[in-house]
């Protein structure tokens, strides 16, 4: 807990009946310098002394004592105003930043629990969508947030690589792809196998016949089912490897649907055993009416196990393997019903851990100029955004600043970071137009902007040149502007503990948005570096701090931090 709550908590503890932990929930940040560092609001005392808040606010204020580090109290209207002094505000925040480094911001409440992430996840023979990349970048933000707060995290990659298709696709690859030119597949091809097979089946139902029979096969473990089925995965996992790669996604591990295939026979008997089964047209189901939802579908007509019983499955084996105090599915809002199923059979089947099981939700991205969607039949793939945007950024570069060095890199971190940064920005459940000129703009709430503000603070250290200390009189920084940035940089430790609780990386970005503005704004108005040597190491130590805290937020969001731009 800050410092200065735990002084005001006990200067209020004397005066109210109120228990600490309810006093740390009451107390607030006003929004204006003006009106203090810290408020009690005094609506809760209201009830028990009778009297109206505006009269408990004035009679408190009077009679609390003014000790240091607090040096006015003063009623506002229904709350108590604290102001506190603020060069040892300044000094407790700057050492702490100072002493922490990368780690400024993290935490430990995580210590000793294990989170697993499940993200991205796409399905094999297919390009990875739009979802998959949103899931990948909400994702990985998410495990670092838990990460900070010091969870062990697993990431999981579930890739998509079981069910029927398989068969069909089989199908058409003996039929029409060329068996013998394995290596130059790509997923391109894939996706062409499938739709012919299903114009073919059209006009032939017993391709759909076939395509069942080897899917049989294939989850019987036939060997040329299974060969062909690797290679089907092999190049899909070669292309998806390389877009993760260009974004600095990473995994602890791909364990995809196929993994359960042994598994789902046990699982699916686990809630026979509990009765929770019913045969519906044929197929096996878990009926939902109860709960208002639709029923289960656990195996088909045909045997075959489904998308919801290999989820259940891989529950059971994530929570033996684990042992995992929360797991969170970053999938699109499009599968609520879906997780909301699991969850509820989880539940059924008596492990108290369902409600452990998090769906983290995001809603769709859309092109602004029509990019990225079916063009005459063609997807832009993932791959062509990516090059486009560090392309573009590439340009800008050229043109502003041509001598600049590891010019290649600096272009790759600020065009890939506009896209994870346009990606991040807005609440996750909201749906994210991506906007060419906005992503890449310098100037806007964007990934190039804050970036740009961490590059211009290198500078400005580079130019300065000496050590930065924090041996400085913390006295002088003192203007409203400076105050401000220092109380935004004094944030950054409780934006991440929210952005874990609501699973919302765009607190983050949000908050680097702020702290960019207000270093703008302190920049602006006061020179860092000037004849004035005391000065100049006090706001050579403030910009030192921002600098640190902007890129362990770039960091957590997935970023790099070029020192040059
Ligand atoms: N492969 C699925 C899809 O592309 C997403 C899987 C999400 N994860 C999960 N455990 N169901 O729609």
């Amino acid at each position: 807990m800050d410092y200065f709550i735990k002084k005001i908590i006990s200067l209020l503890k004397e005066k109210t009946s109120i228990q600490e932990d309810e006093l740390e929930k009451l107390i607030e940040i006003p929004p204006d310098l003006k009106m203090g560092d810290y408020a009690f609001p005094c609506y809760s005392l209201s009830k028990t002394l009778k009297k109206a808040p505006n009269i408990i606010a004035t009679e408190l204020a009077k009679t609390l004592p003014i000790i240091s580090p607090i040096v006015e109290i003063k009623s506002i209207g229904p709350y108590v105003n604290f102001f506190v002094n603020k060069a040892t505000f300044s000094e407790m925040v700057l050492k702490k930043v100072c002493e922490e480094r990368d780690c400024y911001g993290s935490g430990n409440i995580g210590s000793g629990r294990t989170v697993v992430v499940d993200y991205s996840s796409p399905n094999i023979a297919k390009h990875l969508a739009v979802h998959h990349l949103r899931s990948a970048l909400i994702g990985s933000a998410i495990y670092n947030i838990y990460k900070a707060l010091g969870y062990r995290c697993v990431g999981i990659n579930h890739l998509g690589d079981w069910g029927t298709q398989f068969g069909q696709l089989i199908v058409a690859y003996k039929k029409w792809g060329n068996e013998n030119t394995h290596k130059s597949y790509t997923v391109t091809d894939l996706n062409n196998l499938y739709v012919k097979f299903h114009q073919e089946a059209e006009k032939d139902s017993a391709l759909e016949d076939e395509a069942r029979e080897w899917f049989k096969k294939l989850e019987a473990g036939d060997s040329e089912a299974k060969a062909l089925w690797q290679h089907f995965k092999d190049v899909s996992l070669k292309e998806f490897q390389k877009i993760y790669d260009m974004l600095g996604i990473r995994f602890d591990a791909f364990i995809g649907e196929s993994f359960y295939n042994t598994m789902v026979e046990d699982t699916v008997t686990r809630i026979k055993e509990k009765g929770l089964t019913k045969i519906s047209e044929q197929a096996l189901i878990v009926d939902l009416e109860p709960y208002n939802m639709p029923p289960c579908l656990l195996r088909k007509k045909d045997d075959a196990t489904l998308y919801a019983t290999r989820d259940i499955a891989a529950a059971e084996y994530r929570k033996k393997t684990y042992d995992f105090a929360k797991m969170i599915y970053v999938v699109g809002s499009e599968q609520k019903l879906h997780f909301k199923q699991v969850f509820k059979v989880l539940e059924l089947m008596g492990y108290d851990w369902a409600n452990h099981c998090v769906h983290v939700d995001f809603g769709l991205m859309k092109f602004k100029d029509g990019k990225m969607s079916t063009r005459k039949g063609k997807v832009v793939l993932l791959e062509d955004l990516l090059i486009e945007a560090v392309e573009r950024i590439r340009k800008i570069i050229e043109e502003k600043n041509p001598s600049l060095e590891n010019k290649e890199t600096v272009a790759n971190d600020v065009g890939i970071g506009a896209v994870i940064f346009a990606d991040l920005s807005a609440k996750r459940n909201k749906d994210v137009v991506f906007d060419w000129d906005e992503a890449l703009n310098f100037e806007g709430e964007t990934g190039p902007y804050v970036q740009y503000t961490h590059a211009r603070l290198c500078s400005i250290l580079r130019k300065y040149g000496g050590p930065v200390t924090t041996n400085i009189h913390f006295e002088l920084l003192k203007e409203d502007e400076t105050v401000i940035l220092i109380k935004n940089l004094w944030r950054f430790p409780s934006v991440i503990l929210k952005a874990a609780e609501l699973y919302e990386p765009s607190l983050i970005s949000n908050y680097l948005i702020d702290v960019c503005g207000n270093l703008n704004r302190f920049y602006n108005a006061h020179r860092v570096l000037s004849d004035d040597e005391e000065l100049t190491k006090a706001r050579i130590l403030l910009v030192d701090a921002t600098r640190q805290v902007i890129k362990n937020g770039l960091r957590i969001l997935g970023m790099h931090a070029p020192g040059q731009m």
